[in-house]
């Protein structure tokens, strides 16, 4: 009576453990190219209101603020990048999900407001660091 049921059980068993199952740790280092965000495409949308965001200088861009080339020609530029919702005029205008407390109810932003995800930074700063710096000279040095 019982050894049907047995069978029943441990071919259940063996279906499950046969079933092709969720891909190992080691093929899901790279996660899926959908799931990254673009750091190129999301610089041009929302840094390129303001910074020149390419290699080499380009157009667009407003004169009085750095292109991303000639902030990466900066020690800690990747320090700026990875906090740039810290350092000024950042904080009137952009949110971080979960990270930045919501705006001043009494002071909304200036402009159109840059809202990003922590990703969406992640992914501008590695993009930041595929771009040449630019060459602007050697500091000056007193002898
Ligand atoms: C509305 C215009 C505007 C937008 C949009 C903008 N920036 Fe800026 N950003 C500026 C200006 C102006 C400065 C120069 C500030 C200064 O000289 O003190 C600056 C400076 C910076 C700096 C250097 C800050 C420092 O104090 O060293 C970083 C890093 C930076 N921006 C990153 C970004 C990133 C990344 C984005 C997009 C996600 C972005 N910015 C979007 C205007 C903007």
């Amino acid at each position: 009576m019982t050894r049907p049921r047995a069978r029943t059980l441990l071919c259940a068993a063996l279906a499950i453990l046969l079933q092709p199952g969720p891909p190992s740790l080691a093929q899901d280092a790279t996660p899926a190219p959908e799931s990254v965000p673009d750091g190129a495409k999301l610089a041009r949308f929302h840094c390129g209101r303001c910074h020149v965001v390419t290699t080499g200088g380009g157009i667009g861009g407003i004169g009085s603020t750095p292109s991303f080339a000639a902030l990466r020609a900066m020690e800690d530029w990747e320090a700026r990048f990875d906090a740039f919702w810290t350092l000024p005029p950042h904080p009137s205008f952009t949110q971080v999900a979960g990270v930045t407390l919501p705006f001043d109810e009494t002071r909304p932003p200036p402009i159109a407001p840059l809202l990003l995800t922590l990703e969406e930074v992640e992914a501008i700063t590695r993009y930041a660091a595929s771009i040449e710096a630019a060459r602007l000279g050697a500091p000056v040095q007193s002898r």
